[in-house]
């Protein structure tokens, strides 16, 4: 326990909450899009919270209504607005985008989150894998169409722009070659936890390429991945509000961890690729 409970250089430890992290951190100007999911409720209150105007991007509108509902009855100020965004479909990703442009808001981070676990093979809107469309090339296209906007609001306001993808640690079941890449939509040797770690490892690959070439052009984004470890460390130094939150959902990787959870969590997985 004492090694999740010891104060990092942030002078926060493993079982402080987003709210903590955030005091006193004035969000007003910032936006956010967050494609959210129920891990995440909780962080887009934080956010708005904190003065920040949070886009949700949800393919269940009234989900994304109600979380919007519960957070305004809290603080009726708050900036919450709820979007509909499906990850899987290629036309809905471009409609969400030019709606959100249409907004003429900036653009401050860019939080990829939803995501779709292990499922059985089946082909996306676009004839896609499933998990491959909506992890990967749901949200590659979305950071694509929102990349300007982002880059536009980096240098008006000088303020380092974020993109933090939520991967996970199954990137390391990916199948043995990595990403199949000629074989995405093979269902013969389709294995729904492999297809899973694929579509993360995507991910992370992605992100680290972009995050290259932001470096390269002097822009000032930094696109992060999110999962146990070792982002944690990275972002705690920045003391951000888009830290706070990461170091949350790192937070509970590491309880589930502690808990022997992984265990489970793993086994939770294998079941759901062979159901
Ligand atoms: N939970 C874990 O153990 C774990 C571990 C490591 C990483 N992660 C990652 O953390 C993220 C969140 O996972 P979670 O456990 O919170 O997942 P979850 O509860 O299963 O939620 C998945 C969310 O993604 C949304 N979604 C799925 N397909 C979508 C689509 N086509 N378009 C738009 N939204 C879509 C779902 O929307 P609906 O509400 O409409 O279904 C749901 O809100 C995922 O990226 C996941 O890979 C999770
Ligand atoms: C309420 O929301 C506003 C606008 O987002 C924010 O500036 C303020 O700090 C919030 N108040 C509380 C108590 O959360
Ligand atoms: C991850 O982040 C990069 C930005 O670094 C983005 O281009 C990419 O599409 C993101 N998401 C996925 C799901 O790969």
């Amino acid at each position: 326990m004492w090694l999740f409970n010891r104060k990092g250089p942030s002078g926060f430890s493993f079982s402080n909450t987003a709210e903590d992290v955030t005091h006193g951190i004035d969000g007003t100007g910032l936006t956010a899009i967050v494609t959210v999911v129920l891990v995440l409720r909780l962080h887009v209150r934080v956010l708005a919270m904190r003065g920040v105007h949070v886009v949700m991007g949800v393919r269940n509108m009234a989900a994304g209504k109600d979380v919007k509902e519960t957070i305004l009855k809290e603080n009726s100020s708050a900036k919450v607005d709820a979007m509909e965004l499906d990850l899987s479909s290629m036309a809905s990703v471009r409609k969400f985008a030019s709606e959100f442009k249409s907004l003429d808001l900036p653009l401050n981070m860019l939080i990829n989150n939803a995501g779709v676990m292990a499922c059985p093979f089946m082909l996306s809107h676009d004839n896609t894998q499933m998990q491959f469309a909506t992890n990967h090339l749901g949200h590659f296209l979305l950071t694509d169409l929102l990349s300007e906007t982002m880059k536009s609001t980096a240098r008006k306001s000088s303020i380092e722009g974020r993109i933090v993808n939520v991967s996970s640690e199954v990137h390391r079941f990916a199948y043995k070659e990595g990403i199949r890449f000629d074989k995405i939509n093979d269902q013969s040797e389709y294995n729904q936890l492999w297809a899973y770690g694929q579509s993360k490892l995507a991910n992370i690959l992605q992100a680290n390429e972009l995050t290259r070439r932001f470096k390269e052009g002097g822009v000032q984004i930094t696109a992060n991945s999110l999962h146990p470890g070792i982002i944690n460390t990275n972002i705690l130094r920045h003391h951000s509000l888009i830290g706070g939150l990461s170091f949350t959902l790192g937070k509970h990787a590491v309880k589930n961890v502690q808990q022997g959870d992984q265990q489970r969590a793993m086994s939770r997985y294998i079941q759901m690729s062979k159901a």
